[in-house]
């Protein structure tokens, strides 16, 4: 089938790229654009490795046609990181231990911040409710659930 351009907005910079049809998110990010944050795990929709946020929604990149988001907003964890330090998700993840071998911790850190830019202040249940489509195989997921809470009081606080 014939190859066409998708055009889109990636962390804030207009980009294009040429692909085959059903072609994912996930592919181009990581194959032909190089932005590696979003991890390849299951790609079957099961782990929430991949999420990045598409019109500040979270999406599951591996089951996401690109062509699908022509014209839309996507944030990656490449975008969210200021470029001199750490966004403050990133430093509650550090300070909580919420970061072991760090394979779901891009897709963890996405998904709260879309959560806080929706709710600022999420109970527990709500922050579980939230990351119950991404997997941990390390952490038993208490410090990440601690460190999404930290991050919701430190963003109130400025
Ligand atoms: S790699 Fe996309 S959900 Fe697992
Ligand atoms: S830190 Fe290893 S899978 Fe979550």
């Amino acid at each position: 089938m014939a190859s066409r351009i998708v055009a889109f907005k990636l962390n804030g910079r207009e980009v294009e790229v040429m692909v085959k049809p059903l072609t994912t998110l996930q592919t181009v990010l990581r194959e032909q654009l190089h932005y590696t944050a979003a991890k390849t795990g299951c790609r079957q929709g099961g782990c929430g490795s991949c999420t990045v946020l598409v019109d500040g929604e979270p999406v599951m990149s591996c089951l996401l046609p690109v062509e699908n988001i022509a014209g839309q907003e996507v944030l990656t964890l490449e975008g969210l990181t200021p470029h001199d330090g750490l966004h403050p998700i990133q430093q509650a993840f550090v300070d909580h231990f919420a970061v072991q071998c760090g394979y779901c911790t891009s897709g963890m850190i996405m998904v709260a911040k879309a959560l806080l830019d929706h709710n600022p202040t999420p109970t527990r249940p709500e922050i579980v409710d939230a990351l119950s489509g991404n997997f941990c195989r390390c952490t038993g997921y208490q410090p990440i659930i601690d460190a999404v809470e930290e991050a919701g009081r430190r963003l109130q606080a400025g």
